[in-house]
């Protein structure tokens, strides 16, 4: 039974007002609302370390370029993102805590390792693509400060899926077969963990029924990824590599392309800690906020000099 304050609200979000910080809004959308949004700044901060470890190994200057400012928007992501998370009343400190305790989730894809300069161009391409995908709808979505950060991150994510796919047409059309061989086995390894991106089949996701009342979600799990894998096909077709799929369809009376069962065991594997690099991003992040000691004591030491200072 909802109270009549919770009716208006609902009534509002309806209507697509926007909520705001500072209005009334029940405890659970609240908590939803911090649990997506860290849960997502979190990725976009683990997400620069797989490839953070190709800027040194760029094979030209363009690539280094072009590389470096994609992982520096991804660290200005999780800014813009943790700050959204703050206007609803947890400190950004009290979120990175969750994260080093291991407690908090970040997207399964960023626990895949990139063994090669093809991955990178993969990542762009699908990963970066798969999250436009998601988060295009939640430009939209009813809560102000997230809704308008992600129009920046979107502009900014088009660019990092043009930039891969362009890696991926350096590779593949104009590429030796070496070059191209590398390329399909990146997409072999990085298709399936990019449809996980998604989340978990409608019928297991906890949260899209009540997420979707409060326009948090705008379409569902699913829907998105069938989406993604429409936009991809001609995509793959175009670059000259085949999606490892035998079940890969096209579905004409459904005007989609129907493809294989995902494999979600792996995907619950990776969401408890167990994919092949959970613990060694963990351990980068630990050991990146220990490093950064000296830094955040000089800054508070400095903004109590200066407090010191003006109340003199
Ligand atoms: N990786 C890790 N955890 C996931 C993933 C995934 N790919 N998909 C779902 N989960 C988790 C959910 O966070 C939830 O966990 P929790 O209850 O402990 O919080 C659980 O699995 C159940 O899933 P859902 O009920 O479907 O959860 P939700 O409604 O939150 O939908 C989704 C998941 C689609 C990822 C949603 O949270 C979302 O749109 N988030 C914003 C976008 C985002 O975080 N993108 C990050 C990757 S893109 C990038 O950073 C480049």
């Amino acid at each position: 039974e909802m109270s009549a304050q919770e009716r208006a609200f609902q009534e509002r979000i309806d209507a697509g007002i926007k909520i705001e910080p500072k209005d009334w809004m029940p405890e659970a959308y609240r908590k939803t609302l911090i649990r997506q949004i860290s849960q997502h700044a979190h990725s976009e901060i683990v997400g620069m370390l797989p490839e953070g470890n190709w800027i040194s190994r760029a094979p030209s200057l363009k690539r280094k370029a072009i590389l470096l400012a994609k992982v520096q928007d991804e660290a200005g992501h999780g800014l813009y993102l943790y700050s959204a998370a703050e206007t609803l009343g947890v400190s950004r400190d009290q979120l990175v805590d969750e994260l080093h305790a291991g407690r908090a989730k970040y997207s399964s894809i960023f626990n895949y390792p990139t063994l090669t300069w093809a991955d990178i161009g993969t990542i762009g391409w699908l990963v970066d693509g798969a999250a436009i995908m998601n988060q295009i709808p939640l430009c939209r979505c009813s809560f102000g400060p997230y809704s308008r950060a992600m129009i920046r991150v979107c502009k900014e994510e088009s660019f990092h899926q043009r930039q891969g796919y362009d890696l991926l047409i350096s590779l593949c059309r104009d590429g030796t077969a070496e070059q191209k061989a590398m390329a399909q086995d990146a997409l072999n390894r990085w298709w399936w963990p990019a449809l996980m991106m998604f989340g978990p089949s409608d019928a297991e996701s906890v949260h899209s029924a009540q997420s979707q009342a409060w326009r948090i979600k705008i379409f569902s799990n699913d829907e998105l990824r069938q989406r993604f894998v429409d936009q991809t096909v001609p995509q793959a077709e175009y670059l000259g590599l085949t999606i490892p799929d035998p079940d890969l369809k096209w579905n004409a009376e459904r005007g989609h392309y129907d493809f294989g069962a995902i494999d979600w065991d792996e995907f619950y594997n990776v969401l408890k800690g167990n994919g092949p690099c959970n613990r060694e991003r963990l351990r980068a992040r630990r050991q990146a906020w220990e490093d950064g000691a000296w830094v955040r004591d000089a800054a508070i030491a400095h903004a109590e000099k200066r407090a010191a200072r003006t109340a003199q």
